[in-house]
């Protein structure tokens, strides 16, 4: 599977490990950067993962960044993309089952990286349930664009 990877200087570490990690168990990575931990903006790197899996040229993507909460809040601004902000294993997994999560966003500053390593597993090894939850994730997709009327 083709995964898209980025963080920013305070998921840097993280991401690193975690890309070795992925390419260990035989995805193809796709590193967005930023290639050293110079303080960076997180949406400068959400957006090119967030644009990868929009078009296609990723399946998932990965972001990390302190918390994980602005890279999901960037990439989910992006149309197709459901990005999650996933700091448990047990999230990662309904994540994929309820909301079929593409992107998930790691806390590299909050979250060791041997859990963000086990958060990884199950998301990638989570296929979405469907059923009841295909309607409602058709509606979250339907809300792409909405504009607020003026009063
Ligand atoms: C950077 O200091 C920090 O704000 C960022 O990594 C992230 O946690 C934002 O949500």
């Amino acid at each position: 599977m083709k995964v898209s990877i980025a963080s920013d200087h305070a998921g840097f570490e993280q991401k690193e490990a975690l890309a070795a990690y992925l390419v260990e168990r035989g995805f193809d990575v796709v590193d967005r950067g930023p290639a050293t931990d110079d303080r960076v903006d997180y949406p400068d790197f959400a957006l090119p993962v967030a644009l990868d899996v929009a078009r296609g040229l990723s399946e998932r993507g990965v972001l990390v960044c302190g918390t994980g909460i602005g890279m999901a809040l960037a990439a989910d601004k992006v149309a197709g993309v459901r990005a999650a902000n996933i700091v448990s294993v047990k999230f990662a997994e309904l994540c994929r089952e309820h909301n079929d999560a593409n992107v998930i966003a790691l806390s590299g500053r909050f979250v060791d990286l041997e859990t963000n390593e086990r958060i990884l597993d199950a998301f990638f090894s989570t296929d979405f349930a469907g059923g009841r939850h295909a309607g409602r994730v058709e509606k979250i997709m339907k809300l792409e664009g909405a504009v607020v009327e003026e009063a």
